[in-house]
């Protein structure tokens, strides 16, 4: 289960491709451009990479939309660039994972046009159909009126991803189109999703983020067929590809965790108390918020899954709004504090290092919605297009963030003070001491409601660290039984003992090993 290595210490960075590097200026971000950027990667710190879906695709939903899963998307470059790109990351002693859509396909999938045929065939239970065009199935929307065949078409997210069959847990003795996951077709499509892992695997990925993890099987409320169906895919991994990571979007890491997956991510949706942190109206790392629902559900989250693999705390992601939106100024730099300080793999949202704002206002851009202000382009420096792409500006697929003061990382990496060089050195601390990383563990020390700081200790068997978090703009004191020693890290003030209690300064972090 943990044999991959290089989760103790991964430090993610997340491409959405479409918006980092555009190479060959058509307006749009590709593999070269991310190749010719994997040094920037590095030099910030990162040793990991997650990349959202490059498959071919009419992106109506930014690729998560998929029409073939063995092609590379030609607007990002050819299966040998893509290759090349798993290449270039390990020539710099990084990984990537790749982004596994086993949910959905686009209605664009050849298996979906066969599956919309009235004469059986091979893929006729590849997704969820009932049999009457008027009933969709129960808790789904569904396609209707568009094939040949009776039935209605369940489908997961948008109106053009009809859902992949892996077949219901109690499937419904009235309702005959139910199937059981053990039923031909639903088995057909997980060997057809683990031969697509297979051939990636094989091209050189290091494993996948995979979308929606949580809703393979149906009417699974408590989520038991969805983990064995999981289970099932970590034999075949541990069997095969041994050294594969798998990331879950799933968000409820008792389950995820148990069904196999190394890490599961906290995030914006689910029960994980994530928002409180960084997007609600009163976040914590805002100064005047609460996490005490968030350490208390992270607690128990720990305890149930009996310390069996890691949860994940992304800066933001891809739907979500950025960071920078709730959290300003020095406050950014301590959020990246706890980021940074927590167990799991910590992940950066491309810009997030340099504060990339959320860009109000855009019109929706393949499918994005409200996301599209958290997918614009990222902002190297202040050349056209902030050296983004060559292309004149009204040719870019997404509009750059039009402000004067955009953040860029040219500035960034001039000004010695800002929120990229403290992410660096962050980062670079934390490589130095085992008990920051992935497994280190954590023992909360002082988070009461509606209070501040928030403390805990990170330790392993060569040392433990206590970490003060204090984003509020008050001075704050908090009881503390140990002796606080050689101080690792801080920002914004020292932490001062006296006796049983300790002070620390409005604005601040400190990492502090203890004696
Ligand atoms: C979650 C992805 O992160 C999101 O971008 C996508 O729209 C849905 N799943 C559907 O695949």
């Amino acid at each position: 289960m943990n044999n991959v290595k290089w989760l103790e210490n991964a430090v993610f960075y997340e491409i959405y491709p479409q918006s980092f590097c555009d190479s060959d200026a058509d307006g749009i971000g590709d593999f070269q451009g991310i190749i010719s950027k994997l040094g920037y990667i590095k030099e910030l710190g990162c040793n990991a990479v997650w990349m959202n879906p490059c498959f071919a695709s009419p992106f109506l939903d930014a690729g998560y939309d998929i029409s073939d899963y063995y092609t590379a998307a030609p607007r990002y470059g050819t299966n040998a660039d893509l290759k090349r790109l798993f290449e270039e990351i390990h020539k710099l002693d990084m990984h990537i994972l790749l982004d596994l859509v086993p949910g959905h396909t686009s209605w664009e999938h050849k298996w979906f046009r066969e599956s919309c045929k009235a004469a059986k065939n091979e893929y006729t239970d590849r997704y969820i159909w009932t049999d009457n065009t008027w009933e969709a199935p129960e808790g789904m929307n569904a396609l209707i009126g568009i094939s040949e065949r009776v039935g209605a078409c369940g489908v997961n997210f948008f109106s053009h991803q009809p859902a992949l069959n892996y077949g219901y847990y109690k499937p419904k003795p009235d309702k005959p189109w139910q199937q059981s996951p053990q039923d031909p077709g639903p088995r057909a499509t997980l060997e057809e999703m683990k031969n697509i892992m297979r051939f990636w695997l094989r091209t050189g990925c290091d494993g996948f983020r995979v979308d929606m993890a949580h809703s393979l099987i149906k009417n699974d409320d408590n989520g038991k067929g969805t983990i064995a169906l999981w289970q099932n895919v970590r034999e075949f991994l541990d069997r095969e590809f041994p050294e594969a990571a798998m990331v879950s979007e799933w968000g409820e890491p008792d389950k995820s965790l148990q069904g196999g997956f190394h890490m599961d991510f906290l995030l914006h949706f689910g029960p994980s108390h994530y928002n409180d942190l960084f997007r609600c109206e009163k976040p914590y790392f805002a100064g005047n918020g609460d996490a005490s629902e968030f350490v208390k559900t992270y607690k128990a989250n720990r305890e149930r899954s009996g310390g069996k693999g890691l949860m994940c705390i992304p800066s933001g992601n891809h739907d979500m709004i950025r960071l920078a939106k709730y959290i300003r100024g020095e406050r950014l730099k301590l959020s990246f504090a706890f980021l940074l300080s927590m167990p799991g793999a910590p992940f950066i949202y491309y810009g997030d290092e340099i504060g990339m704002r959320y860009v109000e206002d855009i019109p929706s851009v393949e499918g994005g919605y409200e996301r599209t202000g958290s997918r614009s382009p990222m902002q190297w420096d202040d050349t056209q297009n902030a050296g983004f792409s060559a292309a004149p500006a009204d040719r870019l697929y997404i509009p750059i963030d039009p402000s004067e003061d955009r953040p860029t990382v040219k500035a960034a990496a001039a000004d010695k003070d800002s929120l990229w060089h403290e992410i660096r050195k962050l980062i670079m601390i934390r490589n130095g001491h085992s008990a920051l990383q992935s497994y280190g563990d954590i023992e909360f020390v002082y988070c009461e409601k509606d209070r501040y700081p928030l403390a805990y200790i990170r330790s392993d068997e060569n040392e433990k660290i206590l970490v003060i978090l204090n984003p509020s703009d008050k001075e704050v004191v908090f009881p503390f039984d140990g002796k606080l020693g050689e101080e690792v890290y801080s920002f914004g003030g020292n932490a001062a003992q006296n006796g049983g209690r300790i002070t620390a300064a409005p604005v601040s972090v400190c990492w502090n090993k203890i004696v």
